[in-house]
């Protein structure tokens, strides 16, 4: 039996014709491949059928006739395994939907990205036009320049208290390209790659990119969001590689005391398989009296911690796509091969611009810590405010730029014009439909009770999010439980 849908391409409609009716799901897949495909081909008719058969399983044939004359394409579209168990991520998805809705004239507040509102500090910035004017124009080595490499050992020195030599550090296109690689690097497949949740959306993801399995561990709300030395070691088997702390954390803002990462560091030295990667980029991001502990620096981590850290979030320099990972040679060395294969050094002149931050002093100096302050006047007002709204349940954040907040009281009611409010998914599209503000669910990262507020915003943003958020809240207080 023959399916067809019909889509518009730079005012031409094509129609797709699908001849087996069990591939109905296949449309909106196969409604984007084409997209492609119109591109990729030369073909310029006025109409294309397409005939998509399965020639076997998980591999399917598109075959695409143009019906006017000359052209025959037979294309297979299947895609490989490993990236069809990838979800895209789901912050950077809202961000887009805000950002078209912004476009298009509705007044979003978003909250929902994960980067600085503030602009990279002029003296950063200059080291970046410098380095243009200077002619750093050009490839620098795989695992970055000498110069930042010194630099980067000289601050994990004087601010982490572990000590690498700069062939134990490779820099990359962000902290995010550095994880990514070491993951890689490290896992076979069907190893485990424990990670506590609430999580941030890629660690999963990238485990399944390198055919590794997640083992989530759930944390609570009323323990800070922080992982439960018991339970993760009752989870740790024979084909745990990797555990993955992040501390200050994406999404929680929770910071890991020394003491419990000391309890999870003994843990982790009776197996001789586990690797911890230690996800630092919101270090400086930190409100006193937290402090922030270097994963590698407890006794007998160093050999077994990649240390990640990255210039997009103390620094406000997302765009300039800089981070890094530190650990053992024999591990980095690694990282830095599959660097060399698929992208290089990263960018020359953000390396210039990074030596830079790093000389702006202890933690990135007064420029830094103009940031923090704001960031934390920015917190404490919206955990008073949330704090006076029915129902809600937080965890004050000692670091980064996240509220995790408990809305579960919603779930579960229904509003008027709406529909029922079933998750944090439906809460925050309620949100943005009734208060247009944007916000992430918390079921992007592994906790349905919560949604995640970014106050990467001035205060005056923030105010008019939050008035709109309780206002949106109201019905929903006193609607019944359906
Ligand atoms: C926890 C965490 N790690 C790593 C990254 C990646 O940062 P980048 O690739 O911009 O350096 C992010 C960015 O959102 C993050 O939140």
């Amino acid at each position: 039996m023959s399916n067809s849908l019909l889509f518009n391409n730079n005012a031409t409609t094509y129609r797709i014709s699908f001849v087996d009716q069990s591939l109905r799901s296949y449309s909106a897949a196969s409604r984007h491949v084409f997209r492609s495909l119109s591109f990729s081909s030369n073909i310029h008719h006025k109409s294309l059928d397409m005939d998509v058969a399965a020639v076997e399983e998980n591999r399917r044939r598109i075959i695409v006739k143009a019906k006017s004359n000359f052209d025959e394409l037979d294309l297979d579209i299947s895609l490989s395994p490993r990236v069809n168990a990838v979800k895209p991520s789901r912050t950077v998805a809202i961000t887009d939907q805000a950002t078209a809705l912004v476009q298009a004239g509705v007044p979003v507040i978003r909250l929902a990205a994960g980067e600085p509102d503030f602009d990279t500090p002029a003296v950063i910035v200059e080291a970046g036009i410098n380095a243009i004017r200077e002619g750093h124009t050009r490839y620098t080595p795989n695992a970055g320049t000498l110069e930042l490499r010194q630099a980067i050992c000289h601050k994990l020195k004087e601010e982490n208290g572990i000590d690498y030599t700069p062939d134990q550090v490779v820099i990359s296109n962000g902290a995010k390209q550095s994880i990514a690689q070491a993951i890689i690097a490290v896992c076979s497949p069907g190893d485990e790659v424990i990670i506590p949740a609430p999580f941030w959306v890629s660690y999963p993801e990238m485990a399944r990119l390198a055919d590794a399995t997640p083992v989530i561990l759930p944390t609570s709300i009323s323990d800070n969001f922080l992982l439960d030395p018991k339970l993760l070691e009752s989870q740790i088997t024979e084909r745990s590689r990797l555990l993955i702390l992040c501390s200050p954390s994406n999404p929680t803002g929770s910071v890991y005391p020394k003491e419990l990462l000391e309890q999870i560091a003994q843990i982790v030295a009776k197996h001789p398989r586990l690797l911890v990667i230690s996800d630092e980029i919101y270090e400086h991001i930190i409100y006193a009296p937290a402090t922030h502990t270097s994963f590698a620096s407890l006794p007998g981590m160093w050999d077994r911690t990649l240390t990640v850290n990255g210039f997009s979030k103390a620094f406000a320099m997302t765009g300039w796509r800089l981070g890094y990972i530190a650990g053992p040679k024999h591990f980095i060395a690694a990282c830095g091969k599959i660097q060399s294969q698929f992208t290089s050094g990263a960018s020359s002149i953000s390396q210039k611009a990074a030596v830079a931050a790093l000389g702006l002093g202890y933690a990135g100096g007064e420029a830094v810590s103009i940031m923090v302050k704001a960031f934390r006047e920015r917190r404490d007002y919206l955990v008073k405010s949330f704090g006076e709204i029915d129902g809600v349940k937080i965890s004050e954040p000692q670091g980064a730029f996240y509220l995790f907040i408990d809305f579960s009281f919603y779930y579960g009611r229904e509003a008027e014009g709406f529909g029922k409010i079933e998750d944090s998914e439906s809460l925050c599209r309620y949100l943005l439909d009734k208060g247009q503000v944007a916000l992430v669910p918390g079921s992007a990262f592994g906790d349905d009770t919560c949604i995640r507020i970014s106050y990467a915003a001035s205060l005056t943003t923030l105010q008019a999010a939050v008035e709109r958020i309780k206002k949106a809240l109201i019905p929903l207080t006193s609607a019944a439980l359906v």
